[in-house]
C-alpha cells in the first residue's frame, strides 16, 4: 500500500541581531544571572528591533527554508504560519510573509496555539498535504514575544525571546509504516480549564489593547512534564516505536529543568536532546524550529533519522509530532 506523506525538503531561521543577557536584565528588574541561569538554563536571548516586526523575521526564515529545499516561491501552494505576536490584530501575518515572498496564489493563514503552534501547524499542513489539497507546503513559527511582555514582572520578562523558524514540506510517497520519511504522526491536545495560569491579559475583544503576558510559572511547570509526556508516550505506541528508536528529541524550549526532566522520564539519553533555550530563551511557535533549523545545518539531523517533537503552552495547548527525516 502506498500512501502521501509530508516529506521535508528544507529548513531555515532566523534570529534578530540584538542580544539580550541576563546581567542586561538584571539591570532593569530584581534579578541575577545565577537565578535565571538555575531556574532555566537561559543565558541570553535575542530581541527585535524597533519597528522590526514577526513578519520580518518570518520572511527571512521563510527564505532560507525555500532556499534550502530549492523551492521557489511560486511553487508553495499554502503558508500555514504559528504565531502569537502578529505585526496586526489582522490580516494574518502569514499573509505578509505570502506577498513579501512574491507568492501570488494559494492561500496563507495564521495558527494560534501559542508555545505548541509548531506543532499545531505542521499538523494542518500534513493533513493538507495527506488529502491531496496542497502538494507543497511552507510552515513557519515566528514571534516577538518582546512585545508582550510587562518589562517591571521579573517573574515573567526574562524567559522569552524573539525569533523565527520555518521549514519546507513537499507531498512524497510512503508504505504507511515508520520506516517512510516525513510525517509520521502528530498528536494534538488542549484544556481550556487551564486558561488562568498562562494567558494574556488583553486583546481586541477585552480590553482593545494587546496586554501583558502573565503565567503561573510553578504551576505551568507541575502540568508540563507530565502532559509532554503523555503526548510522547501517544507518538511512540501510534507508530509502535520506543525511545530508544528515537535519533533526536527537538522539543519546545521553555525551561532546561522541564527539558531534562521529561527525557529522564520516557528514558532518553540526554546526548539525543537539541537544547537551544540558553541562547534562545523561550521563543514561543518559533523555538522547534529554531532548535530543527540548528540541528539540520550543523549537521547533528540526517535522512532517515527519526525525530521527536513536542511542545506545551498557553491555553493550555499540547502536543507531539514525530517525522522521520
Ligand atoms: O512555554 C510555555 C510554557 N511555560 C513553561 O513551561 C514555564 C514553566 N515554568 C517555569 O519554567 C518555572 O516555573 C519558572 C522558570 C517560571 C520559575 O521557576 P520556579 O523554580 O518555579 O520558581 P518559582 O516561581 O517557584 O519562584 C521561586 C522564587 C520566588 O520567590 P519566593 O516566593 O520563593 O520568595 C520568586 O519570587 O524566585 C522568585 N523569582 C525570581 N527571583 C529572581 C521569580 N522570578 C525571579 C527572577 N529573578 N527573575
Amino acid at each position: 500500500m502506498t500512501i502521501r506523506r509530508s516529506i521535508v525538503a528544507g529548513t531555515g531561521a532566523y534570529l534578530p541581531e540584538k542580544i539580550v543577557t541576563n546581567a542586561d536584565l538584571a539591570r532593569i528588574v530584581d534579578t541575577s544571572d545565577e537565578w535565571i541561569v538555575e531556574r532555566t538554563g537561559i543565558s541570553e536571548r535575542r530581541m527585535a528591533a524597533d519597528g522590526e516586526t514577526t513578519s520580518d523575521l518570518a520572511v527571512k526564515a521563510s527564505e532560507a527554508a525555500l532556499a534550502a529545499a530549492g523551492i521557489a516561491a511560486s511553487e508553495i501552494d499554502l503558508i500555514v504560519m504559528a504565531t502569537t505576536t502578529p505585526d496586526d490584530t489582522f490580516p494574518a501575518a502569514a499573509t505578509h510573509v505570502q506577498r513579501r515572498l512574491g507568492m501570488t496564489r494559494g492561500a496563507a493563514f495564521d495558527v494560534q496555539a501559542v508555545c505548541s503552534g509548531f506543532i499545531y501547524a505542521l499538523n494542518i499542513a500534513d493533513n493538507f498535504i495527506k488529502v491531496g489539497q496542497a502538494e507543497t507546503v511552507l510552515v513557519v513559527g515566528a514571534e516577538t514575544m518582546s512585545r508582550l511582555l510587562d518589562w517591571t514582572d521579573r517573574t515573567t520578562c526574562v524567559l522569552f525571546g524573539d525569533g523565527a523558524g520555518a521549514l519546507v514540506l513537499r507531498a512524497g510517497q510512503g508504505q504507511g509504516t515508520a520506516q517512510d520519511r516525513g510525517v509520521l504522526s502528530s498528536h494534538l491536545y488542549s484544556d481550556g480549564r487551564l486558561r488562568n495560569l498562562l494567558y494574556v491579559d488583553g486583546g481586541p475583544s477585552t480590553t482593545q489593547t494587546t496586554g501583558h503576558l502573565r503565567m503561573e510559572g510553578r504551576e505551568v511547570f507541575k502540568h508540563a512534564v507530565t502532559n509532554i509526556s503523555g503526548a510522547i508516550m501517544a507518538a511512540l505506541e501510534a507508530n509502535h516505536l520506543t525511545a530508544a528508536d528515537i535519533d533526536w528529541f527537538v522539543p519546545h524550549q521553555a525551561n532546561k529543568r522541564i527539558l531534562d526532566a521529561t527525557a529522564r522520564k520516557i528514558g532518553l539519553a540526554p546526548e539525543k536532546v537539541v537544547m537551544t533555550v540558553a541562547r534562545h530563551g523561550n521563543t514561543s511557535a518559533a523555538s522547534i524550529p529554531l532548535a530543527l533549523h540548528e540541528a539540520v545545518a550543523d549537521g547533528r539531523v540526517k535522512q532517515n533519522d527519526l525525530v521527536l517533537l513536542e511542545a506545551m503552552g498557553g491555553g493550555f495547548t499540547w502536543g507531539s509530532s514525530l517525522i522521520r527525516w
